[in-house]
Parts: C-alpha cells; structure tokens; sequence
C-alpha cells in the first residue's frame, strides 16, 4: 500500500505544490524530468527549486536519479498530496481518515466532510509500469506513458460512470473527481464476499445484483469486472462498485462480457449456496437482461 499522506499536507508549503506539480507537468514528455527544466515547469528560481527538491524528497514525494542526466519524477504519494491538495482548496473534504480497503489498483480511504465519503485513489499503471520498467534502463520518450496517464484515465473513466449511472442503478453517489482520484459516498455493509447469508436470502441476493446489472446494461453499461469483490450488502440492500472499466454496451465485446459478469456472479452463489441457487443457463439469462426482461435466475435453471 502506498503511505498516507494526509498527515502531511499541513506542513507542506504552497511552493512545494508548485515543485510537485511541475513535475506532474513535465512527466508527459518523459519519465524523468530533467532538472533544468523545473524552474520553467514550477515556475519557481532555480534556487527555489533546490530547497523545493530537498523538502519534497525527505517526505517521499518525489523521486531523483543521477544516470545520464539528474532527473525527477512524483512517488504515488507525490501524486496523492497533488490530488487532496485540490480537494483540500474545492473544500470537497475536511480529513482522511482510516483505509476502507485495499483493491488489486487501487487505496480506499475514509474522508471527513459533512457526510460519510470515500477516497479511492486509482493506482492503475502504477504497478505495472514497475514490473515493465525493472529491466530497462532507459525509457524512449517517444513511447512514454506515464502511469499518472493510466491512473488518472481510470478515475476519469470511473466517474463519468458513476455520473451516469447514479441514482438509478445502485451505485456509489460520485461527489468529486481529481487527477487519479474520486470522492463517493461511503458506503455500508460488507463486500458480498464476506456477507453471512441465511440460505433463504441467497437466491433474492443473487436476484437483486442481477437486476442492477440489468439496470446498468438499460443506462448503456457493462460493468465487466463483476464478483464478489465488486458488491458490497448492508442494511439499505446492494450497491455495486468498481466501475473504471466498464464498457458501453455498443463496445464489440459487449455481449462476451455481459455473459462473463453474469456467470461469474451466479458461479458465486452457486458454489456457496448450492442448494438455494440452481444452476443457471446463463448464456439465456445474459440475453434477458439484454432484453430487459430479468426478473429471477430460478427462470433460467438447467434442465
Ligand atoms: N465507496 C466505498 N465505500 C466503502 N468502501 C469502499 C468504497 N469503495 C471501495 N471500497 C473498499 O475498497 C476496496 C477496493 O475498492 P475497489 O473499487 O473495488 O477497487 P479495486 O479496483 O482496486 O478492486 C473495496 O473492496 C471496498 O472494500
Ligand atoms: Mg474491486
């Protein structure tokens, strides 16, 4: 997981914003911004630049290298601080507080505001790009795609979704977005991966998800990464989430991921509550949703 670092914000000097987002600028023409160009980027004296530098270095903010030229790029955390900075000055949030969870790309946090919100920052690229880049030395610029790039396109993507589908299908209310960043409403409950079901509330359950799936597929979506991991059930009933790469339903493969969303959910049910979800065309039960005619998965039992 990457540090936290909200703690830090109040020591953090609106010169050191500039440095860090000078940077942000520069690492879209390359992955290492050469320090002669700071000044220019940061708009701030060379001189500055230097204690800038130190300042944001001794905090994890950013990153030098000495080979072939001195050269800096942002940590996540540097990219982190930009983002609540902004969020911090459209007063969207008062404080961050404890991590909510941890997903494959991406750090969940609660935030402090009027109501219960959620901090996600999107960590897409970021992990990747490390793999790709431990064996080369040298990036071609030409070629260059910063992980900003990647993280930030996923949040974007991820709340424009959001937008759209909120409220008709059971979603996260989207509250803000920045750089790599959204802001959602908190919600309740536990991932469906944990929930404790009474066996009679298996099959309803299983039934509710798919009509949002039904729902989003009516307002032009496939959410595409469909599971356990992705529904969260409390009290109120079951919001799905984690939409970043959720495609149009004019997308070709469209309907292959449809049919994968729901035989995922239903493979889910049916494994743990053999008894009260029947095994399910789902070939058959994928093309009702596609003609909004769902209502149960009992309807689409094997025979
Ligand atoms: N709005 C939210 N409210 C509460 N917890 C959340 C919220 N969004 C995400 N989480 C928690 O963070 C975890 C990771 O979020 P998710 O959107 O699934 O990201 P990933 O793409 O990394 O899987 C979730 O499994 C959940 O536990
Ligand atoms: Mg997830």
């Amino acid at each position: 997981m990457v540090r936290n670092v909200a703690g830090e914000m109040a020591d953090l000097e609106a010169e050191d914003f500039y440095l860090l987002s000078g940077i942000e600028q520069g690492m879209r023409y390359s992955e290492w911004v050469s320090r002669g160009r700071l000044p220019e980027f940061s708009r701030l004296t060379a001189e500055d630049v230097g204690y800038r530098i130190d300042r944001c270095e001794a905090r994890g903010l950013l990153e030098r290298r000495t080979i072939q030229y001195e050269g800096y790029r942002l940590t996540p955390e540097g990219y982190d601080a930009l983002s609540l900075r902004t969020f911090a000055e459209r007063e969207a949030i008062e404080g961050v507080g404890e991590p909510l969870g941890v997903g494959k790309e991406s750090d969940v946090y609660e935030v402090r505001s009027y109501k219960p919100l959620a901090l996600k920052y999107h960590r897409e690229g970021y992990t990747n790009f490390r793999e790709v880049d431990k064996g080369r030395e040298y990036t071609a610029d030409s070629q260059h795609v910063s992980w900003l790039y990647t993280a930030r396109k996923a949040a974007e993507r991820e709340y424009e979704v959001l937008s759209e589908l909120y409220p008709g299908v059971r979603v996260p209310r989207p509250v803000d977005q920045n750089r790599h960043a959204i802001i959602m409403a908190r919600m309740d409950g536990v991932e469906l991966s944990r929930a404790r079901l009474e066996p009679e509330q298996a099959r309803p359950v299983c039934d509710l998800v798919l009509r949002e799936v039904g729902k989003a597929y009516d307002a032009g979506y496939v959410h595409a990464d469909m599971s356990q991991y992705n529904v969260f059930v409390g009290e109120e009933g079951i919001t799905v989430f984690d939409w970043p790469q959720a495609v149009s339903i004019d997308h070709a493969n469209a309907g292959e991921l449809l049919e994968r969303d729901v035989s995922n959910l239903v493979g889910y049910f049916r494994r743990k509550h053999p008894g009260e979800v029947p095994e399910a065309d789902t070939k058959a039960l994928a093309r009702a949703i596609t003609a909004g005619e769902f209502t149960s998965v009992s309807e689409f039992e094997r025979t």
